[in-house]
């Protein structure tokens, strides 16, 4: 039989994360199977404490029925109005009631107004990166993304979707993407004849690169991307997982300039990951075709129509509820401030941060020519980089070192290499190739054993990354 074909179909390369989730289990099971315990600074999902579902199914159910005293129904059989509609189809821009009541407590907390008619659902972050870009390559023009190096893995995946798109990356320096870098980015993607629709970053709590970038920068970026009429892509997951504080957190782009901004909520961390709520949301005019001009917003409901359709009303529904309070009279009001929800979080992922940095302090202060880590104000990771310097090892954060620290030492780690977009390895071949990402946010422990296990597993890592990199001679 002839083959089907779809000849200028590109086979997509499978990401070092999905590789690792991938290879996971043989590698345990080697490690498990010469006695060692398996220590997690790997995966990068929320912790199974902070997202059991039990408080917050009772809590909606709570909600729920104010919902139905407020209907005014007082006859258990007649059918809420609130409740038809959760499961029936809705329309694209989901339940009104859950965009106003977001709208008014993030737009409370981060100091800036949102429209909820402008509020656009999403399949949570992932699908706000999505949308974002649908809405741009849907012309079949060659676009270029402008993004950070290194940058979300996710976002990569994404962009390499579309065949007739390029990444154009920026390095950065420890307050963020470095401006110069990427005015000189955007010109060359021009010059090579693509348009640039966006930047895409992470500002807080970048994922991968474990910092936060500092105001200043923000405002330096937000300058260039002014001046060269480029829009940016904010995905904002880990603002609310925030160890700064509240006078030294940034201002989002958002609020520096929602004209430019695309901004991307996610439910994902601050509520739980499963019922994928999102929302896009821009206050961007673009001038498109014949010189008319749209509101990026009314563009994003026309492409999301055409592409989910309908939103999924019940979870969109949940989230409503997590975002109000149960009053002592029984009643429910909108809540005050998101950080009312993060605190819970925030407990368990400040005690994390803390192991994790406090420990990397004690075993490796004595080798600071050796080792370098950030110190994340925001998210679930710090990046570990091998400093080559005076070393006469020089490690390399390969495969192999990934593969060594699982099946010799138990260590779940992530190469970093695999988060630098194609061009910035061009440009450095070793970008990535000493560092590691370590991740604070999972074990599969509570309590104070997640405290011991996190513990144990940082001296684990310790231990071994001081076997790799310093001569024996100099170990004290
Ligand atoms: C930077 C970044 N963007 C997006 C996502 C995906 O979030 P969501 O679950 O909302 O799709 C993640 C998840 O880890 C992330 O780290």
């Amino acid at each position: 039989m002839a083959n089907l074909v779809a000849p200028a179909v590109r086979k997509q390369e499978v990401s070092v994360t999905r590789k690792m989730a991938a290879s996971l289990p043989g590698l345990r099971a080697i490690a498990q199977s010469k006695g060692l315990k398996v220590h997690h600074l790997g995966a990068g999902y929320p912790h199974p404490e902070v997202t059991d579902p039990r408080g917050f199914l009772n809590h909606q159910e709570g909600y729920f029925s104010f919902l139905r005293e407020k209907e005014g129904l007082n006859d258990p059989e007649t059918l809420p109005e609130f409740l038809r509609e959760s499961y029936s189809y809705t329309d694209t821009l989901g339940p009104l009631s859950s965009r106003k009541t977001f709208a008014e407590v993030y737009g409370r907390d981060w100091g800036i107004k949102i429209d909820p008619e402008k509020l656009i659902p999403t399949v949570g972050a992932s699908g706000g990166i999505s949308l974002a870009c649908s809405l741009f390559e849907r012309s079949g023009e060659s676009i270029a993304y402008i993004t950070d190096a290194p940058t979300y893995a996710g976002f990569t995946a994404r962009a390499s979707l579309c065949q007739h798109a390029t990444i154009y990356s920026v390095e950065m320096d420890s307050e963020g993407a470095i401006p110069d870098l990427m005015r000189s980015q955007i010109r060359k993607a021009r010059s090579d004849g693509h348009f640039v629709p966006f930047y895409y970053t992470v500002p807080d709590g970048h994922n991968p690169a474990g910092f936060s970038f500092s105001q200043n920068r923000r405002e330096e970026i937000i300058d260039v991307l002014k001046e060269e009429q480029v829009l940016l892509l904010e995905d904002a997951p880990y603002l609310y997982i925030n160890y700064a504080e509240p006078e030294n957190r940034p201002i989002t782009f958002l609020g520096i300039a929602p004209e430019q901004t695309i901004h991307l909520f996610t439910g994902s961390k601050i509520g739980f990951p499963g019922p994928r709520v999102g929302y896009l949301y821009s206050d961007a005019v673009l001038e498109i075709e014949a010189g008319e001009t749209v509101d990026l917003s009314t563009l994003a409901l026309t492409e999301s129509s055409s592409d989910l359709l309908f939103q999924n009303p019940a979870a969109l529904r949940g989230f409503e509820a997590l975002l109000h309070k149960e009053r002592e009279d029984g009643g429910y009001s909108v809540r005050e401030s998101m950080w009312e929800l993060a605190e819970a979080k925030l407990t368990v992922y400040r005690d994390n941060r803390s192991i994790l940095l406090q420990t990397l302090e004690e075993r490796l202060c004595g080798y600071k020519d050796y080792f370098d880590w950030t110190t994340p104000d925001g998210g679930f990771f710090s990046v570990f980089t091998f400093l080559r310097k005076d070393s006469s090892v020089s490690v390399v954060t390969d495969d192999s070192l990934i593969e060594h620290l699982v099946s010799e030492h138990g260590i779940v780690v992530i190469p970093m290499y695999d988060f630098y977009p194609e061009d910035a390895r061009l440009r450095n071949p070793g970008a990535g190739m000493n560092q590691l990402r370590l991740s604070f946010c999972f074990s599969e422990s509570a309590g104070e054993a997640r405290k011991r296990d996190m513990k144990e597993a940082v001296e684990a890592f310790c231990d071994a990354a001081i076997r790799l990199a310093v001569p024996e001679s100099e170990r004290s």
